[in-house]
């Protein structure tokens, strides 16, 4: 154990977060329709079918196992699993809601009262150890018809049906739902149009017309949501939620930093401009018409943008990016997630996410200078492989290290004024990878019995990180 001499506000949520997808499993049951998720194979071709274009959205189980249809059973599961992180001492939990449970099939007029009943319960068992729920509404789940038979958020009508949805949640749940956010990291669009936005692209060509024209309609749905949350819970607090990766030079060059500044402006602050200030940047007029970008905006629109903007920001961080004007192939094989090149003075994990908990220091400076709202980081971790002892043991000390040096990182930014309420590793409990559809790539403190070929007993066990962050919590971020 080390110490942290910086100290976290009082009342500072710490938590860990999810999402319904990667976790409930019973994608069957209780009268969900399918979603996007579902059809998502486990394995290589997932990562594959995310970057590329003309999926169809059909499941072949001759030849894929689909590991989010069993997630790890959270669905039968939650009392055992929140009773495990009211024993971590978690103040908040982020969830997700997954849409095809209350509309089956996202198009319908009446809600399905199971699957709001089921949400219920959850609610109820947090509320039982006094741990606020976060909530997510729309985390990579679009429901499988509106993909389909409307081709995902390029279309206009989603928000009509996610005005529905939303509004029969907010109905429901007020009074046990304080936080919630509206799409999850929202800017990732253009890089994985189907997670967010829920089409796969034509062409290439297209990607980028139809990515923003959905990102377009999804700004308005978020900003009628915002509207209509204040109106029917005067105490809630409605977020944005980005995936927030500071961008460096590669070098002093002028060119690339530059370079750096321009795809760090796009990829960071563009959503964050729309949905923090209520406008548009005027930078992205000239990115537009360089990329013969014309969006379809309503009358309207943009005066409801304006009026619903979000009280906080919320973001998820697990790497930074490195960016060079000019590329060599080898280089861009070498970036990140998103991009970049490789940066010489950062490590990687073993799915080649450079480690930097410097950037995150670096991210909420970024952050609160620009926008000045209170920030919360509800996804940070480190995808690891992980070991079971003979004696059942589960020595993470990678994790820890990586999860210390992040909040101590975080320690700094707070220090330094930023106004920062919250934290919520992610994957607090073993889930299924999004990117990669892997059990193996674990980022939890629970340790669940599932494995990529979808063997195993589901049952949990805790790791040693798992006695850390309740250390953690119970000293408010001293004992690190
Ligand atoms: C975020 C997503 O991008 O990263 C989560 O919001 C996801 O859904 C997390 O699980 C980690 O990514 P991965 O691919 O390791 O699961």
């Amino acid at each position: 154990m080390s110490t942290n001499t910086k100290r976290f506000p009082e009342g500072f949520l710490w938590g860990g977060a999810t999402a319904a997808n990667q976790l409930e499993g019973a994608y069957q049951e209780g009268g969900k329709g399918l979603n996007l998720a579902d059809v998502l194979p486990g394995g290589k071709d997932r990562y594959k079918l995310l970057t590329s274009t003309g999926f169809n959205f059909e499941m072949d189980e001759s030849k894929y196992v689909y590991p989010n249809h069993t997630g790890i059973d959270f669905y039968h599961r939650y009392k055992e699993d929140i009773a495990l992180f009211a024993e971590m001492g978690f103040k908040v939990f982020r969830l997700s809601i997954a849409w095809s449970r209350i509309f089956p099939k996202g198009d319908e007029l009446t809600p399905n009262e199971e699957g709001l009943a089921f949400y219920d319960r959850v609610f109820d068992e947090l509320q039982k150890y006094g741990i606020e729920p976060l909530v997510t509404i729309a985390h990579y789940e679009t429901p499988l018809h509106l993909i389909k038979e409307y081709g995902g958020w390029r279309n206009r009508k989603l928000v009509d049906f996610f005005e529905r949805y939303v509004t029969v949640l907010f109905n429901r749940y007020k009074g046990k739902v304080k936080y919630w956010l509206t799409f999850n990291e929202i800017n990732g669009a253009t890089h994985f149009p189907l997670f967010g936005l829920g089409f796969s692209p034509d062409s290439e060509e297209t990607r980028l017309q139809d990515s923003f024209q959905g990102l377009h309609h999804q700004f308005v749905a978020s900003a009628k949501a915002v509207k209509l949350g204040h109106e029917l819970m005067p105490e809630s607090q409605i977020g944005c939620m980005l995936i927030y990766a500071p961008t460096y030079s590669y070098d002093s060059n002028p060119e690339n930093v530059m370079y750096a500044l321009e795809q760090g402006r796009l990829f960071n602050f563009f959503c964050g401009d729309v949905q923090v200030r209520g406008e548009y940047p005027s930078f992205i007029n000239r990115y537009f018409k360089e990329h013969n970008i014309n969006l379809d905006i309503e009358e309207g629109d943009l005066e409801t943008i304006k009026e619903g903007t979000v009280d906080f920001i919320s973001f998820s961080y697990y790497m930074s990016l490195t960016e060079k004007k000019e590329k060599t192939e080898e280089e861009v094989g070498q970036g990140n997630l998103i991009g970049g090149v490789k940066n010489p003075f950062l490590k990687a994990s073993d799915w080649g996410w450079e480690i930097d908990p410097v950037g995150l220091r670096v991210a909420l400076n970024e952050l609160y200078d620009r926008y000045e709202k209170p920030l919360m980081v509800v996804e940070n971790g480190l995808g690891a492989y992980d070991k079971v002892e003979e004696d059942g043991s589960i020595n993470d000390d990678y994790r820890i290290d990586y999860l210390r040096e992040h909040i101590r990182a975080m320690g700094e930014a707070v220090e330094e004024g930023v106004e920062l309420i919250g934290y919520t590793s992610w994957g607090c409990i073993d889930l299924v990878s999004a990117s990669t559809g892997e059990m193996s790539k674990r980022y939890g403190f629970i340790y669940v019995d599932k494995h990529d070929d979808g063997s195993g007993t589901l049952e949990r066990s805790r790791k040693k990180s798992f006695f850390w962050y309740k250390d953690v919590i119970a000293s408010n971020g001293k004992n690190l």
